[in-house]
């Protein structure tokens, strides 16, 4: 079973071929940093009009690498949500056209689901685990039964951990995406060096969720009072930052493992491939832990072709992209 998997929710295209959920023939993504990097941030009308241009380059370079002929796809799996619908629009768009004249079935695959079953591509996950999902856009705790059984526990009430990276990244003045300038910069850092709080870690109140601005305002209040910061101290402020964003994600995490008693856990995501997060959780004895590779990690069409494998929910013509979280939002639990 050949699944072509097409992705363009924010500010990479991506076009993959994968077999039977697991084989990925191709895997091709073209990045478009260096286009927003001027804007600390994803301007969408940038991200629009660049997918626009990549997507048959992307499409054509996955079908090459590959060594598959459109003809012998068996269907066209994309991203119709969450994120910029202008994105979205392209891709989806480009399945859609795919699976009218070459006669596939459609699949609409989750971006938020890509993220969660991404590690399905490497391992054997089983049933039932903890996912945590981690990136630019999304903090979000979820009990996972199986492919249709997604619980919601938690999510973000203010920034998403990795907005939070690259906001105080920018605040730094260090460049964008901050997230792997973060990381790398930690590795020469001291992470006791500042105190930053962790968010929203009251045990009752909001027990699963998170908040990443307490953080994000704290880390701006001690750099006006230290004044003008030399390289050790920025390194020890993106250590002591990144300390306070992760652990906090681990903490939760644990609770929630402890209190429904499910030790496998997902994390996925472009925050995933924090080292400092792998660390965290790859070295928990307590948990069994299942991380994808880097490279599966941050947006990509391979988890969405896999999970258009593994889950394959039928699409119609007329069914349009979507910006926010929806499909999986079956009910919060209550907080206690
Ligand atoms: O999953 P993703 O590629 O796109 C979204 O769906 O949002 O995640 C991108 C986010 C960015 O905020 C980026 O700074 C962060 O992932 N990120 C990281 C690392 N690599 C990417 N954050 C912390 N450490 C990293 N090594
Ligand atoms: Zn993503």
């Amino acid at each position: 079973m050949l699944v072509l998997g097409i992705e363009t929710s924010c500010d990479e295209t991506s076009v993959a071929i994968v077999k039977n959920g697991k084989e990925v023939l191709s895997n091709v993504v073209i990045s478009q940093i260096d286009f927003h990097k001027e804007f600390h941030g994803v301007l969408p009308e940038i991200a629009s009009r660049k997918h626009l241009e990549f997507i048959n380059i992307a499409l054509q370079r996955s079908l090459e690498e590959s060594r598959v002929r459109l003809e012998e796809i068996d269907s066209v799996a994309v991203t119709f949500g969450p994120g910029l619908l202008s994105s979205l629009l392209i891709g989806v768009n480009v399945a859609k056209t795919i699976s009218f004249f070459h006669n596939k079935p459609l699949i609409k695959v989750d971006h938020v689901e890509a993220h969660l079953f991404s590690p399905f591509i490497e391992y054997d996950v089983e049933f039932p685990f903890i996912g945590l999902v981690v990136s630019g856009a999304h903090t979000n705790l979820f009990i996972v039964r199986d492919f249709y059984n997604i619980e919601m526990v938690g999510y973000t009430v203010d920034d998403a951990v990795g907005e939070a990276f690259d906001k105080v990244a920018k605040m730094l003045g260090l460049g964008y995406p901050g997230g792997p300038i973060i990381d790398k910069l930690s590795k020469e850092g001291n992470p006791e060096k500042f105190n930053f709080p962790l968010g929203a870690i009251d045990k009752h109140y909001d027990r699963y969720n998170f908040s990443y601005s307490g953080l994000k305002t704290s880390v701006l209040y001690t750099m006006r009072k230290i004044g003008s910061l030399d390289e050790q101290t920025v390194k020890d402020i993106c250590a002591s930052f990144q300390k306070s964003a992760i652990d906090v994600l681990h903490i939760k995490t644990k609770w929630l493992s402890d209190e429904v008693g499910i030790r496998n856990i997902v994390v996925a995501g472009g925050v995933s491939a924090n080292s400092y997060l792998r660390k965290k959780f790859l070295e928990d004895r307590d948990i069994k832990c299942y991380i994808p590779s880097v490279k599966y990690s941050t947006d990509n069409a391979a988890m969405v072709a896999s999970l258009g494998y593994f889950k394959p929910t039928p699409a119609r013509y007329e069914d349009e992209p979507y910006p926010r979280i929806q499909q999986i939002v079956k009910g919060k639990r209550k907080v206690r």
